[in-house]
C-alpha cells in the first residue's frame, strides 16, 4: 500500500488543521449518541472504511536516500462529536505516518519535538547504531529537534515501528497517540506482488471529560485497561475482499499492554512473518495467532470463496481474569467483507520464504529473573511492580555487558503471576525453547523477534547476538511495567579483534 488515496489522505489530513471529526470521526456523523448520558464518553463512529495510514514523504529526490521529519506536537482530535481530545501527533496524525523504507537507503530522519516535555523516537526492532536508537538516556528536549540517522544491514526487512521512549512517561505518550508502523522492504521479496494491508492497533481510553485517561493505580500495576481496541485509528472498520482473494496483513500491536489473540471468523491464518520479517517457511492453517503488546506479524489471508459474506477479524480472550477486573475480554477489530464478484484465482503459495540460520551455539549464558514485590516503585500508585534480577531501573548502572558478535543464551524466567512481553533493543534474536517446570518445548520454527512473551512461570530461552556496540535497553514492553523499574541495560563492548 504505497499510496493513499486522496479521499482518505483528506480525511487524516484534517487532523493537522484541527478540523472537525479530526482523528477518528467524520462531519455529520448520523449515529451521534443520545444528548442524555453526557458524562459517559459516546463512541465513535464505528464500521466506516479501513482507513489506510497515511506515508511519510520522502523529503530526497536521491532513491539512496530517505529524508523525512517527524513533528511532535500536541493537537486537538475530536473523537466523540462535540469533544475536542487533546491528543499528541506525529505530523498531524494519531497512529503516526507509515514509513516506508528501503533495505539500502540510508536514513535521515529528523524528530521536531513541539511537545511540552522531553521524547525521543525508539526504532523498534531495527539494528540502528546505540546513539540513534531514541533510548531514554538520550532525550529531545521539549522545543528542540534531533536528527536520527542510520543505515540499514541486508535481510532488514520486515515490519517495525517507532515509539517515544523518554524516561517514565513513555507509557502516557503512546497512550495520548504517539506510535507509528515502519516497513522496511526488500529487492526480492518473495510476495512482493501480493496485494498488503498495515493494520496498527493501538488503544484508547478516554475519561469522562473526554480526555485521553491517565493511569491509574491499577494500570500501572498490569498495565493499562479497558482500552477500546483501534485499526489505523478507527474503530471497527471495515475491510472489503474479493472472495478467494489472497493478502498480506502486516499487523501491530501498538497498545501499552493488550494480548491480541487474533482469530478470523471462518478462515484460517498462514503466517509468513515475524517481528523480523519472514519466516523460512509459511505456517499455514492457523485458527489463531497470539500478538502481544509491541509484536508484529505478517499474515497471508486468503478470504472464503462465497460473495457477500462479512466475517469478525477478533482479539480473543487472552489470560485468565486473575484479579477479577472484568478486564481481558475478547474485542473485535476489524469486519472483513467479501464483494459480490467471482472468486479470484487462488494464489500459490511459495514454499520457501527466505532462509533463517540458526544463531548457532552460545558463548555466553545469562539468567534473567522477573520477580514481583510489594514494596519497592509505588510511586505512581502500583501495588505489586515488577523487576528484572531483582533490582530497579537505573540509567546510570549497567546491567550485563556483551561483546559485539558473540551469540549469547538467556533464559528469561518469569516468577510472576501475570505474563510479561519481554524486549531486547539493537537486534532481533531467535526463540529455542520455553520450559515450564521440567517440561521443555522447542521452539516449532526458527523465526527473528525482537519481543517474546514469557507467561507465568515459564521460562523463555533465547540467543541473542549484538553487533553495534553500545548501552542497549532491555525490558517488559507492557509500557506501565517499563517505565516503571522493569527495565534494565546491556552494555555492548566492541569486538576486540
Ligand atoms: Cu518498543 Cu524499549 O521499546
Ligand atoms: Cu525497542
Ligand atoms: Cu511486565
Amino acid at each position: 500500500m504505497g499510496a493513499t488515496p486522496p479521499g482518505r489522505r483528506r480525511f487524516l489530513a484534517a487532523a493537522a488543521v484541527g478540523v472537525g471529526g479530526v482523528i477518528f470521526g467524520c462531519d455529520g456523523d448520523s449515529r451521534r449518541a443520545a444528548p442524555d448520558a453526557p458524562s459517559t464518553p459516546r463512541l465513535m463512529p464505528e464500521g466506516l472504511p479501513l482507513t489506510a495510514l497515511a506515508t511519510l514523504h520522502n523529503e530526497s529526490p536521491d532513491p539512496s536516500q530517505f529524508v523525512a521529519t517527524l513533528v511532535a506536537a500536541a493537537g486537538p482530535a475530536a473523537p466523540l462529536p462535540g469533544t475536542t481530545t487533546s491528543m499528541l501527533l506525529y505530523n498531524g496524525f494519531a497512529p503516526g505516518p507509515l514509513i516506508e523504507i528501503n533495505e539500502r537507503q540510508h536514513v535521515r530522519i529528523r524528530l521536531d519535538n513541539r511537545l511540552a516535555e522531553p521524547t525521543t523516537i525508539h526504532w523498534h526492532g531495527l539494528p540502528v547504531p546505540a546513539d540513534q536508537d531514541g533510548n531514554p538516556m538520550d532525550p529531545v528536549p521539549a522545543g528542540t529537534s534531533r536528527v536520527y540517522e542510520y543505515d540499514l544491514p541486508p535481510a532488514s526487512a520486515g515490519t517495525y515501528w517507532y515509539h517515544p521512549h523518554p524516561h517514565e512517561t513513555t507509557a502516557a505518550q503512546v497512550a495520548r497517540g504517539l506510535a507509528g508502523a515502519l516497513i522496511v522492504r526488500a529487492d526480492d521479496d518473495p510476495l512482493a506482488r501480493l496485494p498488503e494491508v498495515t493494520l496498527l492497533i493501538t488503544g484508547l481510553r478516554l475519561s469522562p471529560d473526554g480526555q485521553i485517561a491517565s493511569d491509574d493505580a491499577l494500570d500501572w500495576t498490569v498495565g493499562r485497561q479497558r482500552e477500546m481496541l483501534l485499526v489505523n485509528g478507527g474503530r471497527l472498520p471495515v475491510h472489503t475482499i474479493r472472495p478467494g482473494a489472497t493478502e498480506r496483513w502486516r499487523i501491530c500491536n501498538a497498545t501499552a499492554s493488550t494480548h491480541l489473540r487474533l482469530t478470523l471468523e471462518g478462515h484460517r491464518l498462514t503466517l509468513v512473518g515475524t517481528d523480523g520479517g519472514l519466516l523460512g517457511e509459511p505456517v499455514a492453517g492457523l485458527t489463531e495467532v497470539l500478538l502481544a503488546p509491541a509484536q508484529r506479524v505478517e499474515l497471508l489471508v486468503t478470504a472464503n470463496g462465497s460473495p457477500n459474506g462479512r466475517y469478525r477479524f477478533r482479539a480473543l480472550r487472552f489470560e485468565a481474569d486473575y484479579l477479577n477486573l472484568g478486564t481481558y475480554r475478547d474485542q473485535d477489530l476489524l469486519t472483513l467483507v467479501t464483494t459480490n464478484e467471482t472468486s479470484a484465482v487462488p494464489f500459490e503459495l511459495p514454499t520457501s520464504l527466505r532462509p533463517i540460520v540458526d544463531l548457532g551455539p552460545p558463548v555466553v549464558h545469562r539468567l534473567v529473573e522477573l520477580d514481583e514485590v510489594h514494596d519497592l516503585c509505588t510511586g505512581k500508585g502500583a501495588t505489586t511492580t515488577f523487576l528484572i534480577n531483582g533490582r530497579i531501573f537505573d540509567p546510570d548502572r549497567v546491567d550485563f555487558a556483551a561483546v559485539a558478535g558473540q551469540v549469547e543464551s538467556w533464559e528469561v524466567a518469569n516468577h510472576t503471576a501475570m505474563a510479561h512481553p519481554f524486549h531486547i533493543h539493537g537486534t532481533q534474536f531467535q526463540l529455542v525453547s520455553r520450559t515450564v517446570g521440567t517440561v521443555i518445548t522447542p521452539a516449532p520454527y526458527l523465526a527473528w523477534i525482537d519481543t517474546v512473551l514469557v507467561p507465568s512461570q515459564q521460562t523463555a530461552t533465547i540467543k541473542v547476538r549484538q553487533t553495534l556496540p553500545g548501552k542497549r535497553m532491555f525490558h517488559c514492553h507492557i509500557l506501565e511495567h517499563e517505565d516503571n523499574c522493569m527495565m534494565a541495560i546491556l552494555d555492548v563492548r566492541p569486538s576486540p579483534s
